[in-house]
């Protein structure tokens, strides 16, 4: 008798329908300047499916009230749907409770909410943050903002050639005056993929508290903060299929129940005074007045769409895009990719010889495709490789081989423009 596992090893590696996955897309039915359009700036944004469309559109029609304030049937609805967006945020990144999930508008506040109310408090000058070269910008100025009021100051790791970020830096960088760690799970500029799991032992080694900005990384992989075992965990809904202006902070328990709130406003009380105010046990406590009500229920849309898709597949797809991109790039003459670590995600970032990066934006767009040119938020970034701007193409689930070709042809029409 065939064993279930024998049985098993002998499946198909699970596969993707990409073109299937791109009906549930709206947008990308549409031509660009009489091409099909090509979207390839998912670093930026992603699209959303009709699931998650249909979600807010269904909630502003049938159950749209405010949360936490009504008696009536449509506010009872409306706060369980939020309440319900909420557990399914648990259980997509594995948190222990609801509770550690806190809704803000996106990654960037997360990160300014965690410094301003976890890190600054306990500040003095002279203490060190650790974070590195390969920071978006939100991951560098609200501590910038904390260092400037309170005298502490950045420890920045460096990053290789390729991109990657150096670990024997790392280790070297944290000391007894490291007070906190904040690190980019998936670099948007380079691709690169940080071992963040290591890196956040060897700062629990030295009780370093960590926060990982994951804004790159839940689009494409599994994210689970138990076993990463990260004090916060950061990041946005539209990259991820979701509705702009919603996003997440993950904090462990003891840590969101111990810091002060970030914000004052209505429902993140027990009970007000002139004489002394009370405040909601966390998350409520985080999240002073009327929240994104369908932000958040068009999230847990996006999330249930997320978690149809096989993980695995999902991850092979997009290796296999990052693949053919880098092999078709590479053997164009004048082209430079930027971010070259071992382990990456489907970014690609590059230059092409004696072009600024956005007249080959510019040109792309008047073949229907659309990429990111510039500095990407990460002008440290540019400085250490040496190049002002970087063209960037990102992909994402609906991607297919046939864009990747799209976006080769495109750029052979770049270097004719510019031989011609
Ligand atoms: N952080 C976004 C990007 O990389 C906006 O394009």
């Amino acid at each position: 008798m065939t064993s279930i596992r024998a049985a098993r090893s002998r499946r198909p590696p699970a596969t993707l329908d990409a073109e299937q996955l791109r009906a549930d897309f709206p947008i990308l039915q549409q031509e660009h300047e009489g091409n099909p359009l090509v979207y390839l700036d998912n670093a930026a944004t992603s699209q959303k499916p009709t699931q998650v469309i249909r979600a807010l559109q269904h909630f502003y029609e049938e159950h749209n009230a405010n949360i936490h304030r009504g008696v009536y049937y449509l506010s009872e609805q409306a706060t369980a749907a939020y309440d319900a967006a909420r557990t399914k945020v648990q259980t997509f990144i594995n948190a222990a409770r609801a509770g550690e999930i806190v809704f803000v508008r996106g990654t960037t506040e997360a990160v300014n909410l965690v410094a301003q109310s976890f890190v600054r408090p306990m500040l003095e000058a002279g203490d060190e943050i650790v974070l590195s070269q390969m920071e978006h910008h939100s991951n560098i100025v609200p501590w910038q903002l904390v260092c400037e009021a309170t005298g502490a100051r950045l420890r920045v790791v460096p990053i290789t050639d390729e991109g990657a970020l150096d670990l024997d830096e790392y280790a070297k960088a944290l000391n007894d005056r490291t007070k906190f760690v904040t690190l980019v799970h998936v670099s948007n500029s380079l691709g690169t993929i940080n071992p963040v799991k290591e890196l956040v032992r060897l700062a629990h080694d030295r009780q370093i508290p960590v926060l990982l900005d994951g804004a790159q990384a839940v689009p494409h992989m599994p994210v689970d903060v138990q076993d990463l075992d990260c004090d916060f965990y950061a990041f946005s809904g539209h990259k991820m299929f979701g509705p702009t202006g919603i996003g997440v902070l993950y904090g462990k328990a003891e840590h969101l129940e111990a810091m002060p709130p970030y914000q004052g406003g209505g429902d993140m009380i027990r009970s007000v005074s002139f004489e002394a105010t009370q405040y909601a046990p966390a998350p409520s406590k985080f999240e002073a007045g009327t929240p994104h009500i369908a932000g958040a229920i068009g999230l847990g849309a996006a999330i249930d769409y997320l978690q149809a898709i096989d993980p695995k597949a999902l991850a092979a797809h997009e290796q296999a895009l990052l693949a053919r991109t880098t092999e078709v790039l590479c053997a164009m003459p004048g082209v430079r990719l930027i971010g070259t670590a071992t382990d990456k995600a489907s970014v690609v970032s590059f230059v092409l010889d004696g072009v600024h990066a956005h007249d080959v934006g510019t040109i792309l767009d008047q073949q229907g495709v659309c990429i990111r040119t510039g500095h990407h938020c990460t002008q440290p970034v540019m400085e250490r490789m040496g190049v002002p701007a970087t063209a960037r193409a990102s992909y994402a689930l609906y991607n297919t081989a046939a864009d990747v070709d799209a976006l080769a042809n495109a750029l052979c029409r770049v270097r004719e423009v510019f031989a011609g």
